[in-house]
């Protein structure tokens, strides 16, 4: 009888995790550097990027994902350099603030905003998928959000973020008979300053009259699991995500949310 552990071992296999420098692409890159894999970790952040790997024994290199051109040469040098493209990550998102009343959201915000969470989504599973079919199969795990499902935080965000659990769906029907899985992670409330506490629910901050705002407030304080998320919670998830822990899922939402879409 084999052991379940075998499942969970990525020995062998390699990872691209973007926006891996900080938060929750560091968590994720570490969790799957644990479980064997070996990782390029990518961020428009250089330096970050560079730290993460030597902390986790991995490769980095500078990308920024909203550049289409620098992602296909990013997807190529990842197998030039480590071996394979087995597992990528999309992981690199930006939040921008509420931005609204919606009539006050600039096309250069939307754009902003949508040219990383969507467009650089697409153009990184656009080159991992052509690499990936060449190989005969591999896993792509994008990061979406709770607010994919449960608006609250501005309609460029909640929007970007449902664009993104579609993009999954679509793509896992598309690739699966090439032997890739795509699945969609969704982080809750996660504390990503690294080395400061994450705040209480008793300093969750009165109500600021803001009707967005109060909606997350108020839901980070009743989360059901009681405290914020930590990057490497949502690095388990993704271990599972990318192992043969999963070989049969593909195409599904799976919150990493402490209970928020039960709220
Ligand atoms: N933290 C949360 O509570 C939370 C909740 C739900 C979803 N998410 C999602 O998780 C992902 C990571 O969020 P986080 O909270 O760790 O953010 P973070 O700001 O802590 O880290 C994001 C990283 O992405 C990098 N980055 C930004 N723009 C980039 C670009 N154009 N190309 C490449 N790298 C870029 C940054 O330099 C940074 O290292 C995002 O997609 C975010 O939307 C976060």
């Amino acid at each position: 009888m084999i052991k379940a552990a075998e499942w969970i071992d990525l020995t062998g296999k390699v990872a691209h995790v973007t926006g891996g420098g900080k938060g929750i692409g560091k968590g994720i890159a570490t969790a799957l550097a644990m479980a064997g894999a070996k990782v390029m970790v990518s961020d428009i952040n250089l330096e970050t990027a560079q730290q993460t790997a030597n902390e986790i024994g991995g490769a980095a290199m500078a990308l920024n994902v909203a550049d289409r051109d620098q992602v296909d040469a990013a997807m190529a040098q990842t197998v030039e350099a480590l071996g394979s493209l087995d597992i990528l990550v999309n992981n690199a998102g930006l939040y921008l603030g509420y931005g609204g009343p919606v009539e006050n959201i600039t096309d250069e915000m939307w754009q902003a905003l949508w040219s990383v969470n969507v467009d650089g989504v697409f153009y990184c599973c656009r080159a991992a998928a052509t690499i990936m079919k060449q190989q005969g199969g591999g896993r792509i795990i994008n990061i979406a959000s709770t607010q994919a499902r449960t608006p609250g935080v501005g309609v460029t965000y909640d929007g970007s973020k449902a664009a993104v659990e579609m993009i999954t769906k679509s793509l896992a029907l598309e690739l699966a008979p090439h032997g890739i899985n795509v699945n969609a992670l969704a982080p809750g409330p996660t504390w990503v300053n690294e080395g400061e506490p994450p705040p209480v629910d008793a300093q969750v901050p009165p109500k600021s009259g803001d009707p967005l705002a109060d909606t997350v407030a108020d839901r980070i304080a009743r989360l059901p699991l009681g405290h914020w998320g930590d990057p490497m919670e949502q690095g388990k998830a993704a271990v599972f995500l990318a192992s043969d822990l999963s070989s049969f899922v593909t195409g599904i939402y799976l919150p990493c949310d402490g209970g928020w879409l039960t709220l």
